[in-house]
């Protein structure tokens, strides 16, 4: 099952809001079709929507070698494509690998740039392969791991990140069990990680958010692996709202705390005192949870979908070229 693929000139996204019940592919014509459905979350996972604006670009390049200016055109729909979500820096760093290898003439655009996203796919698989293989000596036989959010297939071009890992070490060495926080408010731990695991055949339990603390204390938890979407020169993590929570109850447990994550979710410009932008979303998400009302009614809400974790809380980080320890230094 391809998270994200390209048929009949058109970008085909596994709708991952009806998973885990119906499997639906959107069909998108054009780059506006395509921003608005990472936007929605229609597709998610830092590399997916890396690789889904990579496709974007093609559809961009496509509309805009057709338009009166086609060099404004095209920048102004890759502007926004890679808006569209401001946290995972793969979005950012696919628009412009993408953009960059275009050669001078508009008519070459749409194979050129449909050629990047092609070649993306094939290396996202090889880098979640390698991260698998990278992280092997973090996990043991009999393990009990806990994850956040969905990093499997279903949130890049390949395998996945940490789940592809957690995955990946199952079969190579008998992990006892999987702790998938449920990972409010879109609930993709409950939804999609726990899709994926029990396709994988993964012995697992998914937990609410809150009962992390309790399971660490209890000696339930040996690892804690997670994905990213944005690392920092110095191993500070961006990634979905909760994980910080995890990485200081790790600590406090003494319990490892490892992100696992492609080279293309790493932005050596973060550093120092500078800022990411943590994507707000919309209150009806936490009042509302899947569309139904639980919260009383009038209240409201804020939303941040990512939270940041300072490296220092970070064992270790698993990218495609390798384990690294801290201190990070990543360039
Ligand atoms: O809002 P989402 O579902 O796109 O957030 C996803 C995450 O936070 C993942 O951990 C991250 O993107 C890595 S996916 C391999």
């Amino acid at each position: 099952m391809e998270s994200v693929r390209f048929r009949n000139g058109a970008l085909e996204i596994l709708d991952q809001r009806l998973l885990p019940f119906e499997e639906r592919y959107l069909s998108l014509h054009d780059a506006r079709g395509a921003r608005d459905a990472i936007a929605a979350m229609a597709v998610r996972g830092a590399p997916a929507i890396g690789l889904s604006a990579a496709y974007a670009v093609a559809l961009a390049a496509r509309e805009a070698a057709a338009a009166v200016a086609p060099r404004a055109a095209l920048q102004e729909l890759c502007a926004e494509i890679a808006g569209a979500r401001p946290t995972a820096v793969n979005l950012r760093f696919e628009v412009q690998e993408a953009t960059a290898t275009l050669p001078e003439d508009p008519n070459g655009w749409y194979d050129a740039a449909l050629r990047y996203a092609e070649g993306r796919r094939a290396a996202q698989q090889a880098e979640d392969e390698a991260i698998a293989r990278h992280a092997m000596p973090l996990f043991r036989p009999g393990m009990r791991v806990l994850t956040h959010c969905n990093t499997g297939g279903l949130a890049t071009g390949g395998s996945g990140t940490a789940l592809g890992a957690i995955i990946a070490a199952h079969r190579a060495l008998g992990l006892q069990e999987v702790l998938a926080d449920e990972t409010r408010p879109r609930l993709q731990g409950a939804r999609l990680t726990a899709y994926e695991l029990q396709q994988a055949r993964v012995p697992h339990h998914v937990i609410v958010d809150g009962a992390a603390a309790h399971f660490m204390a209890r000696g339930s938890v040996d690892l804690v692996i997670v994905g990213a979407d944005r690392i920092g020169q110095d191993g500070r993590t961006a990634n979905k709202i909760g994980t910080y929570m995890l990485a200081v109850l790790a600590q406090h447990h003494g319990i490892p705390f490892v992100v696992a994550a492609p080279r293309s979710s790493c932005d050596s410009a973060w550093q120092g005192a500078g800022e990411v932008e943590i994507e707000q979303r919309a209150p009806e998400e936490v009042l509302a949870p899947l569309g139904t009302q639980f919260a009383a009614k009038g209240s409201p809400a804020y939303n941040p979908a990512f939270d940041v974790t300072p490296g220092n809380l970070v064992a270790a980080i698993v990218r495609e070229d390798g384990l690294f320890r801290p201190p990070y230094q990543f360039r």
